[in-house]
């Protein structure tokens, strides 16, 4: 059996480092260390940094300053949260020995050279041997001889218990009272405190940064999603952004570039129009996590809208800009920065092909309009990239810069996350470079109404289901098939393309279909049946199926998540 034991400053980097400190007892160095109690001398095998422990606290380190669930998740899988909280309740219970330091000696370790301390709530923390084997723990630096409080005030998914457990393995002193006041009285303010007041009825899957989703039932409502309620997904703090001082730079062609304020981008491009539905990559995620736990914000069904947008087209802005048969030989990608930007300055990056950026018929739009109206806060005031048919994480909002380039972007987003992988890849075997950045979704659909576990009367002798179904790439959405008894027959749903009800309703230009379908199926209730599995398939004009469960497509990062999808409900009688 392991039982935890607090020690570690002996054991878990070997002999003290000439640049730390010499405690005055050896525990005065005590943390944490894993041992086991059958065998407690054999402290080889039962150190954090058993292989297989210590690269992964390493990396989930990292994510506490890049603060990106990527990065976080890379470190946290081998560690259980049932650990960190026997870990906390014992740190809580040892009154602590360390030395106490000021905040002057604090601040002189700020490079590898000197050592790397940061202090948390009071505490004082080396965290010089992670920089040094870490690749990205270069950024930690920027927090060095400093508090660790603004960046997590950034990035409040890692003020966590199990993320605090992990810090404290590398604790080695109390900061001094009146040092410690004096950071409270400074702290910054949060970063958060400008974001945009949000509808209540969205479901929040984090707040810092704010990601939310509509109840399923209110997205069928209306076949174009009201912005109010459109799923928000945030990576970082909204930024606020003048439109009179607003530029937009195009960069990478010869010539110089282009710089466009909002007025230019009005006014000198023709308005298009383009109803397209943004879908997270992260969408149904929720169904992946149930089948094994994966990475990320728990998505339901939810995490897709659609909205009617208006703005210059990109291929027009790309054209003034000097795109020509000449670049066409060199140019392969267009990237997209956004204004938002994290604790190191970095900001928000993606691309698309420039086949899609260029093509006519791709209809990509720098979007200043969202149902109507400038865009709203959220979704990326004053101009964002819409990028019909695309995930969602290429749709750049709060858009600062276009560049059009030989090179995919390098940004976070487009390299080391936002890809699948094979339900075999764990965060040990995982190679993000091996994996195309998604860019088309597969064809889904999901059942809106009636909910998971609802209850429908038997007096009604029939029932009602409704839902959405999208394809990437401009696919149409041709059929969709609901089943009442968990798949063994099948009823082809109504879809509609509009609130209308124009008949027939027009069908998209081929290659077009950038939004998605509403369906419904009324259906006489089974006669004897008590309980109803309701399962839901589109099909695409490719002719593009989805898969029926979700165990073949699991993957660790919960992405492309597009199994049948499936509910549950039982059937009452008036005097249940
Ligand atoms: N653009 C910027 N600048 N910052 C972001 O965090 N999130 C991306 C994309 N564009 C993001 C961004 C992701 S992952 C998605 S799914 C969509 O925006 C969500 O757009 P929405 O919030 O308008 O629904």
């Amino acid at each position: 059996m392991l039982v935890l034991r607090h020690c570690h400053r002996l054991t878990r980097f070997g002999p003290l480092s000439p640049q730390r400190p010499q405690a005055s007892s050896a525990g005065a160095w005590c943390s944490l260390r894993l041992v086991s109690s059958s065998n407690n001398n054999d402290s080889k095998e039962q150190r954090w940094e058993h292989p297989g422990h210590a690269p992964n606290l390493r990396l989930a380190f990292a994510g506490l300053l890049a603060g990106t669930g990527a990065v976080l998740a890379y470190g946290l899988h081998h560690h259980k949260a049932e650990q960190s909280d026997i870990v906390s309740a014992q740190l809580k219970a040892q009154p602590s020995q360390l030395p106490v330091f000021s905040q002057e000696e604090v601040t002189k370790h700020r490079t590898p050279k000197d050592g790397v301390w940061v202090t948390y709530k009071g505490g004082v923390y080396d965290i010089t041997e992670f920089v040094a084997v870490h690749p990205g723990g270069d950024k930690i630096l920027l927090a060095a001889g400093g508090a660790l409080e603004p960046f997590w005030a950034l990035y409040a998914v890692h003020n966590q218990e199990h993320v605090l457990a992990m810090l404290s393995e590398y604790k080695v002193g109390e900061l001094r009272a009146e040092d410690q006041k004096k950071q409270q009285s400074a702290a910054s303010s949060d970063p958060y405190s400008s974001d945009p007041e949000r509808h209540p009825a969205l479901r929040v899957n984090s707040l810092k940064p704010f990601n939310a989703e509509p109840p399923p039932e209110l997205l069928s409502d209306s076949y174009v999603t009201p912005s109010a309620i459109f799923f928000k997904r945030n990576h970082l703090p909204v930024p606020r952004v003048d439109p009179a001082s607003y530029e937009l730079r195009v960069d990478g062609l010869p010539g110089g570039g282009l710089k466009l304020s909002l007025e230019d981008l009005k006014k000198r491009f023709p308005k298009h129009t383009v109803t397209a539905t943004l879908q997270c990559a992260g969408n149904r995620r929720s169904e992946m996590n149930a089948v094994k736990q994966v990475k990320g914000l728990n998505w339901g069904i939810s995490a897709i809208s659609n909205a009617t947008w208006a703005g210059a087209r990109l291929r027009d802005v790309l054209l003034a800009a000097g795109y020509d048969a000449d670049a066409a030989q060199w140019a392969r990608h267009v990237q997209f920065e956004g204004l938002d930007k994290d604790v190191t300055g970095t900001t928000y990056g993606a691309s698309i092909p420039v086949n899609k950026a260029i093509g006519e018929e791709g209809d990509v739009l720098l979007a200043y309009e969202m149902n109507g109206e400038p865009l709203p806060p959220d979704h990326g005031f004053p101009v964002r990239v819409v990028v019909p048919g695309t995930v969602g994480a290429r749709n750049v909002k709060w858009l600062s810069k276009i560049t059009v380039s030989a090179e995919e972007s390098g940004s976070h987003w487009q390299q080391n996350d936002y890809k699948g992988f094979s339900p075999t890849t764990d965060w040990d075997t995982v190679d993000f470079k091996s994996a195309p950045a998604i860019q088309e979704l597969p064809v889904q659909s999901a059942i809106t109404v009636p909910a998971d576990g609802a209850a429908v009367p038997r007096a009604s002798e029939e029932v009602t289901v409704k839902g959405y179904a999208w394809s990437g790439g401009g696919r149409e959405v041709v059929r969709v098939d609901v089943s009442l008894d968990g798949g063994k027959t099948w009823q082809v749903a109504e879809l509609r393309s509009s609130d209308g009800g124009q008949s027939p309703e027009p069908s998209p230009p081929p290659g077009r279909a950038w939004a998605w379908k509403l369906w419904e199926l009324t259906a006489p209730l089974p006669s004897e049946a008590r309980q109803l599995e309701i399962v839901c398939k589109a099909v695409d004009n490719s002719y593009n199926m989805q898969p029926d469960t979700v165990a073949p497509i699991w993957n660790l990062r919960g992405v492309l998540s597009n199994a049948w999808h499936r509910v549950k409900v039982n059937i009452v009688d008036s005097d249940e």
